[in-house]
């Protein structure tokens, strides 16, 4: 394919459609069930309309936020996703090189084909990491202790997804990792997972694993036993907002897990607006979930987030073209953000307010 027919995030998926193996491509693009959130997620910020202002001087401009004392150079994050090395074999290492080249944060999935410590020794840029909890604790504070002397800076939590979501194009493809991945941050014993004869391996896997009774006190305990601050990933109900707050965490991020875990919840950005309220600055509040254009990271942000993470373009950048693959979509977004910005009238990130939404 001609790269300079790759001009959006859309066209570099329908190009990982073309490149991928169907069960990467249907695991990578997948949600829930009947993907009604799936087509939400991204058709709910094109039902958002701006309502911009003129005459306002934008030849300049600064698109650079502060995130937890990190500069960074846009409010797009690159967020968790699972099993990189299924899209180009450099997987996780040429992502964080190129979110590093971008000047911005990767949040690191526990669920990666490549460890921590192999990630951290390319990455030029701020890394988080995402945690599961597994019902082994020991192998859950070996992942913090591990991230933290990594140098990662800051821990989000995924509450959303201690039972999988049921993703039926991965159970009629009997979804396992290709000969040769493994989920490198887990020992022997926990880096595989089976292969698929009863569907899902990914969902077994999670059901043989991850810790069903995770509550409130252990995010309570991570908080207490992590020196960096820790985001909780997968909020929707502004209660839950407000107990994140009460139990210690830094941020939430809310999301939906891509649409890949309860079918028929609100698109992230119909939730935003009352967890902001819910939050009144206390702490930060990030989203995820159908971010595609600039304008629609423009929205985001006049609705109240202070940064967007973006999961499935990464991977299609990743698929295409590696870590140049990665940075292109980067900067892609970040072009189309700025441009989105200017044609509103903004020349700065805090100039953005919710003043611009129709
Ligand atoms: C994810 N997501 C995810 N979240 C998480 O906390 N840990 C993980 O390992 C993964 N893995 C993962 C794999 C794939 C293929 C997808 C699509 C998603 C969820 C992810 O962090 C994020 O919430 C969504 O991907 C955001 O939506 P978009 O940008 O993909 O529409
Ligand atoms: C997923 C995981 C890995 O959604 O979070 O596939």
């Amino acid at each position: 394919m001609d790269k300079r027919d790759l001009v959006s995030v859309f066209d570099y998926e329908a190009a990982a459609r073309e490149k991928l193996p169907k069960i990467a491509f249907d695991y990578y693009s997948s949600g829930a069930n009947d993907e009604i959130t799936l087509r939400d997620n991204h058709a709910a910020y094109e039902r958002i309309r701006l309502k911009p202002r003129v005459l306002k001087d934008i030849s300049q401009q600064d698109v650079r936020i502060t995130l937890y004392g990190e500069n960074i150079s846009m409010p797009i994050l690159v967020a968790p996703t699972a099993f990189h090395r299924m899209a180009h074999p450099e997987g996780e290492v040429a992502v964080a090189r190129a979110a590093g080249k971008a000047g911005t944060i990767m949040i690191l999935s526990t669920l990666a084909n490549s460890s921590i410590e192999e990630v951290m020794a390319e990455a030029t840029g701020p890394v988080w990491f995402q945690l599961y909890v597994y019902k082994d604790k020991e192998a859950t504070k070996s992942l913090i202790q591990r991230a933290e002397t990594a140098g990662c800076k800051a821990i989000a939590l995924t509450v959303d997804a201690q039972i999988w979501g049921r993703r039926e194009r991965d159970i009629k493809n009997r979804f396992r990792l290709p000969e040769g991945l493994s989920i490198k941050n887990l020992s022997s014993g926990s880096d595989q997972f089976p292969d698929g004869e009863s569907g899902s391996g990914l969902a077994s896997y999670v059901s043989w694993q991850f810790d069903p009774a995770l509550s409130w006190k252990d995010v309570e305990w991570l908080c207490a036993n992590t020196k960096l601050p820790v985001l909780l990933k997968g909020i929707l109900h502004p209660e839950d907002a407000r107990l994140s707050i009460d139990h210690g965490a830094a941020g939430v991020i809310v999301s939906n897990h891509g649409a890949r875990q309860l079918d028929t919840v609100p698109a992230t950005i119909d939730a935003l607006t009352d967890i902001v309220e819910a939050v009144e600055d206390r702490i930060e509040v990030l989203i995820d979930g159908g971010i595609r254009r600039g304008t629609d990271v423009l929205k985001a942000i006049a609705m109240g987030a202070k940064a967007v993470g973006v999961g499935r373009p990464v991977i299609w950048g990743l698929a295409q073209d590696g870590e140049d693959g990665v940075k292109r979509i980067l900067d892609i977004l970040r072009n189309d953000f700025e441009l989105a910005m200017r044609l509103c009238g903004c020349t700065s990130v805090k100039e953005i307010s919710k003043d611009l939404i129709f």
